[in-house]
């Protein structure tokens, strides 16, 4: 008879940049042996079924599907779910859903016993389930290092009068270039490097907390798994330690997965827009490192003024681009209301504009030359795997952070003006694809690559701590 598997419940936030770096893990863990239980939002399940072949969420018979409440009307138009909303009602309908969940599974006889819940650092109230079960749970943080160590000090930012803002000035009036000086690791670090929650003159600001909640709350797990590796975060990562010592660095996990099984469940798939394959086709056509790719991943949305700034600045820096503007960026319209005629004739032949495409196999292409983003962790660590140097836009979230650390420390990035002008993206792009800046930002990014590749192969840091959690899972 075969052995029994151990079964590990799988739950990230119901978000793109939370399911990706999940998703990963839960098919390496499947590759070491596990059966795998990856729960979604009934809300999501449905948007993933709209939005590709229905047989990518079949699954297979180790590798399952559930679905949980969020706690938001059905009703929602299929579009991103707002936030602070969703932080406000999955603590408490997702736990009554999950609570559920881990009855069934608990009582099924088709599934073998539950071992381990690995929850989204963010869905800390899955702790609760979990205690309740008497089952050990790990959670995985989907930001950088640098990104929680930001989430880390926001208490202390309170405590020290930065948080709540005295009024809206101050958004404006040079008081978040303050540096803040005290934290080990954070050398240089202005108040407007911090996760971008501080920004607000409301003390009970519903993302602010929730943060401070979940990174409180991660103490209580029996691990903390970072996507990131120790040679790109070291000291950010010791300084993390002195408040969890069962930390573990497992990523980059795009990497992580490509050198263990990158064929594993290869046909399943977790988007949530439908992809555009066809950009690879065109990116074929293209002579090595000449495009510029422009995406700004799956939460931001932009003004049609900033649209049409970052499309004149595309435009008139005469590269070639590809730039993924999805149906929901652009506030209370789509891109065709705002991209001209006269726009669309300037970049006829040299640029591509898609809904959405498979960005790993892009930031991979040899075509690609650089990259646009709005630097979350995910975009910025796949780049990292490829040695695609940066330009960062940061929107929101821990975003602020990894522009900050891509920019000063790791030296992979170039930062543009959150009032974005035509005239800056022009300029960057040029200096990014021939300038000598971008020459010398172009090799860090290698090198870095070289790094993050020794970290994820045999012997390396991810590598080997991923082989110590895998222990530690399989031992309940
Ligand atoms: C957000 C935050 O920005 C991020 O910092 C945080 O850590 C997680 O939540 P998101 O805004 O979606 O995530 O950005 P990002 O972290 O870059 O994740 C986007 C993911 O979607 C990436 O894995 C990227 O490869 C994928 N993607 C994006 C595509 O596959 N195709 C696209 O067209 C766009």
């Amino acid at each position: 008879m075969e052995p029994v598997k151990p079964h590990a419940v799988c739950i990230p936030l119901p978000a793109q940049g939370h399911i990706n770096p999940m998703f990963k893990l839960a098919k390496l863990l499947h590759f070491k042996g596990f059966h795998i239980t990856f729960v979604h939002t009934d809300f999501n399940y449905h948007r993933m079924l709209d939005s590709r072949a229905l047989e990518s969420l079949t699954g297979s018979p180790d590798f399952r599907f559930e679905t949980i409440a969020d706690g938001l009307p059905s009703t929602n138009p299929r579009g991103i779910q707002d936030l602070p909303d969703l932080c406000l009602s999955i603590p408490v309908e997702g736990l009554r859903s999950f609570r559920e969940l881990i009855m069934k599974l608990n009582a099924s006889t088709d599934v073998p016993p539950i071992t381990r819940i690995i929850s989204d650092g963010v869905m800390s109230f899955t702790l609760e389930v979990a205690e309740e079960f008497g089952i050990p749970e790990m959670v995985l943080f989907t930001p950088s290092a640098c990104g929680m160590l930001g989430y880390l000090h926001y208490q202390d930012l309170k405590e020290r009068g930065y948080f709540p803002l005295k009024d809206e000035s101050e958004l404006n009036n040079g008081f978040l270039d303050t540096e803040i000086d005290w934290i080990p690791a954070m050398k240089g670090v202005r108040l407007r490097d911090f996760p971008a929650f501080i920004r607000t003159t409301n003390p009970h600001d519903v993302m602010f907390n929730y943060n401070v909640q979940a990174v409180n709350n991660a103490t209580k797990a029996a691990a903390v798994l970072l996507n990131t590796f120790d040679d790109l975060e070291h000291q950010v990562l010791d300084a993390i330690k002195t408040k969890f010592n069962n930390l573990f660095t497992i990523g980059p996990l795009s990497m992580l997965h490509r050198q263990l099984c990158p064929t594993n469940l290869d046909s399943m798939e977790s988007n949530l827009w439908k992809e555009d394959t066809q950009c690879l086709v065109w990116l074929d056509k293209r002579v090595p490192g000449s495009v510029v790719y422009v995406n700004y991943g799956s939460l931001v949305t932009v003004t049609p003024q900033q649209l049409r700034e970052f499309a004149w600045g595309l435009a008139d820096s005469n590269y070639q681009f590809l730039w993924v503007i999805r149906a929901d960026l652009v506030n209370g319209c789509g891109e065709e209301d705002i991209l001209s005629e006269e726009f669309m004739a300037a970049i006829s032949g040299r640029g591509l504009l898609v809904g959405w495409c498979p960005q790993e196999r892009v930031l991979s292409h040899p075509s690609v030359g650089g990259f646009l983003t709005h630097c979350g962790w995910n975009s910025t660590i796949e780049s990292v795997c490829e040695g695609v140097p940066l330009i960062c836009w940061p929107f929101f979230a821990d975003q602020q952070m990894n522009c900050f650390y891509s920019c000063r420390e790791w030296g992979i990035g170039m930062e543009i003006e959150s009032d974005v002008k035509r005239d800056k993206v022009e300029g960057l792009v040029r200096e990014l694809m021939e300038g000598v800046k971008g020459h010398a930002l172009r090799l860090k990014a290698m090198d870095w690559k070289k790094k993050a590749e020794a970290a994820t192969g045999p012997g390396g840091s991810s590598f080997n701590n991923f082989d110590n959690i895998v222990m530690q899972l399989k031992h309940k």
